[in-house]
């Protein structure tokens, strides 16, 4: 299995943090924020990893990250995203490094305090289609959504207003090489860019998306909000996590009023 890191965009929701830098490359607790995913892929025994990202700064994550040597692999590869084509056209670029393999990708602002190597288990058991991992958050609408119905996925929405289910999909996602068949058949959405959610909805339509629900904690990390949460979700001690807990709760009390 290989593995994608999408680092690209413009991180808007973070201005002017990210005026003059990218937003993967803001510090989370002790790490550069685009360490986190990195660390997580290396853990399941990725070695092969593409890192696409764009921009004024993409040079500085050459500086940053170089051959890999501090995760451990003795190279990384990179991948120039010109504009803002989004998620699914930023994987569309990989193709050729992915090759007839399956691909672990990785949003890189998304953080969790736990591990992904059942999820790829999950995925070796299942040899074809896609898997997606799951979390239940107090606040779906800022995510693609999951509506769930006898344990089967039937449909992810983007960022719907009224959310089918309190299920976010977190940005790790695992596919087959048909994945790039798919993006090359994709439309731009309204936002203009082209999005992981149709990606995901065509595997759901042919019966072969599986899914996972983390129970750890997970956050992104592209809003001041969410980087917040990072922080905390990636600080070395024990009352972060109850802190977490504790944002979460008041979330939830805020959506109910
Ligand atoms: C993206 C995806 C969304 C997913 C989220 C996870 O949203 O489009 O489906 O739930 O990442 O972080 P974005 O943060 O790019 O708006």
């Amino acid at each position: 299995m290989k593995g994608v890191v999408l680092a690209g965009g413009l991180g808007s929701r973070l201005y002017p943090l990210t005026k003059v830098t990218n937003k993967h490359l803001l510090p989370v607790a002790r790490k550069p924020m685009i360490y986190y995913p990195i660390e997580q892929l290396v853990r399941t025994g990725i070695r092969d990893i593409t890192i696409v990202t764009g921009g004024t700064n993409a040079g500085d994550f050459l500086r940053l990250l170089g051959n890999g040597r501090q995760f451990g692999l003795d190279h990384l590869n990179f991948i120039y995203q010109e504009g803002e084509g989004g998620i699914a056209e930023a994987l569309g670029l990989t193709r050729s490094f992915v090759g007839d393999d399956a691909v672990m990708v990785a949003l890189g602002d998304n953080l969790i305090d736990g591990e992904l190597i059942s999820f790829a288990d999950g995925f070796r058991r299942q040899f074809s289609g896609a898997r997606l991992l799951l979390k239940k958050v107090p606040n779906p609408e800022r995510f693609g959504v999951a509506e769930i119905e006898d344990g089967k996925l039937i449909r992810i929405e983007e960022k719907p207003k009224h959310p089918k289910s309190n299920y976010a999909v977190t940005g790790f996602y695992i596919y087959d090489s048909r994945v790039f068949d798919i993006i090359a058949t994709l439309e731009p959405s309204k936002r203009g860019e082209l999005e992981i959610t149709d990606v995901n909805n065509q595997y759901i339509a042919w019966g072969e998306a599986e899914f996972d629900i983390l129970e750890a904690h997970w956050t992104d990390a592209g809003t001041f909000y969410s980087l917040m949460r990072a922080n905390l979700l990636a600080m070395p001690n024990d009352e972060r996590l109850r802190l977490l807990d504790e944002m979460d709760a008041i979330a939830m009390a805020k959506r109910d009023h």
